[in-house]
């Protein structure tokens, strides 16, 4: 598949427009790279241990291991983090690009499959856990159907992870922009130094996002779940820590957009949990997540 990766590209108002859209997705996210940039940064590890001590008492309340969907799973980075946790896990993963579907099926730990997730194709109550991360700024314009699905998944009592940058005041696509730039910045830092973390070019920013606001979606989350945890993680100091990096300039940078906005390059991060009545559930444990959802009335 050619790469398409600098095309500008229009947000979608009409249905040839969201093909052109999807398409630039599924090309976007298809790379080997970012299965290793991804699953060796210790700003995702870190994220993935920060959930961990949910996962161990939710399996510990159920007495036995649990079942784990992540919705777009890209290149399946953070549930293979999960799965060192959790060995015992059943794992599973989709996304809408292909490509980063098959990258996951050879790299990544767990199953995978192409869906959409706006009609994902999982039976009702079919895992424990739901990890959302970095993907909810996908559907800025429809993020109720998303989660609505999400709901429909996940047993109940069951946990939902997400992850997604903040939209601040200072425009999104600028704000990625100076990410991505100081990210740039401090990778041919670290080569210069001879201390490098990753010897491979960090990924430029995807040209279909569009990051939500932190009210907005606790809102929308606040209708569907109980909020267990919810908190902001600064986005450019944080991953500097991790780089051999002198924090200052970045912390600048931080400081600089915060005072602008102080919403601006921080991410939120919210632990939900279902709050479905626990009699719906006849015999989750008969139901294999794998089996699609093809009788659904609502499709
Ligand atoms: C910024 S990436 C995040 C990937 C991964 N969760 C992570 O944090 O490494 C967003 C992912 O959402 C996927 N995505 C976008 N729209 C989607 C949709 N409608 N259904 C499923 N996945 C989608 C993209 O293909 C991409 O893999």
């Amino acid at each position: 598949m050619s790469s398409r990766r600098g095309e500008k590209c229009r947000f979608a108002n009409t249905t040839a427009e969201r093909q052109t859209e999807v398409d630039l997705v599924r090309d976007y996210y298809s790379e080997q790279s970012l299965f290793e940039w991804w699953t060796r940064h210790p700003y995702r590890r870190d994220m993935v241990a920060k959930y961990s001590p949910y996962l161990a008492g939710l399996e510990s309340e159920l007495g036995r291991t649990l079942t784990i969907v992540e919705v777009g799973s890209a290149v399946g980075a953070d549930v293979t983090l999960l799965a060192e946790r959790f060995p015992t896990a059943k794992v599973i993963g989709f996304d809408l690009s292909p490509e980063g579907v098959l990258t996951s099926a050879r790299l990544a730990a767990g199953e995978f499959f192409v869906s959409d997730a706006e009609r994902p194709a999982l039976v009702d109550n079919c895992c424990d856990v739901v990890l959302i991360v970095n993907v909810l700024h996908h559907f800025y314009r429809y993020p109720d159907q998303v989660l609505d699905e999400i709901n429909r998944i996940l047993r109940p009592g069951g946990l939902m992870f997400l992850k997604d940058p903040n939209a601040g005041k200072i425009n999104p696509r600028l704000v990625v922009n100076i990410t991505s730039r100081a990210m740039r910045f401090v990778h041919w830092w670290t080569r210069t130094l001879r201390r490098p973390m990753f010897d491979m070019e960090i990924p430029p920013a995807s040209p279909t996002e569009r990051g939500m606001r932190y009210e907005e979606v606790r809102d929308l989350l606040g209708a569907r779940f109980d909020l267990v945890d919810r908190r902001f993680v600064d986005g450019l100091t944080h991953m500097a820590r991790w780089h051999a990096f002198p924090q200052w300039p970045l912390r600048l940078l931080d400081k600089a957009i915060h005072f602008v906005d102080p919403r601006s390059l921080v991410f939120y991060s919210f632990v939900c949990r279902s709050r479905k009545p626990r009699a719906e559930l006849s015999s989750w444990w008969q139901c294999d997540p794998s089996q699609t959802s093809s009788s659904r009335s609502s499709d």
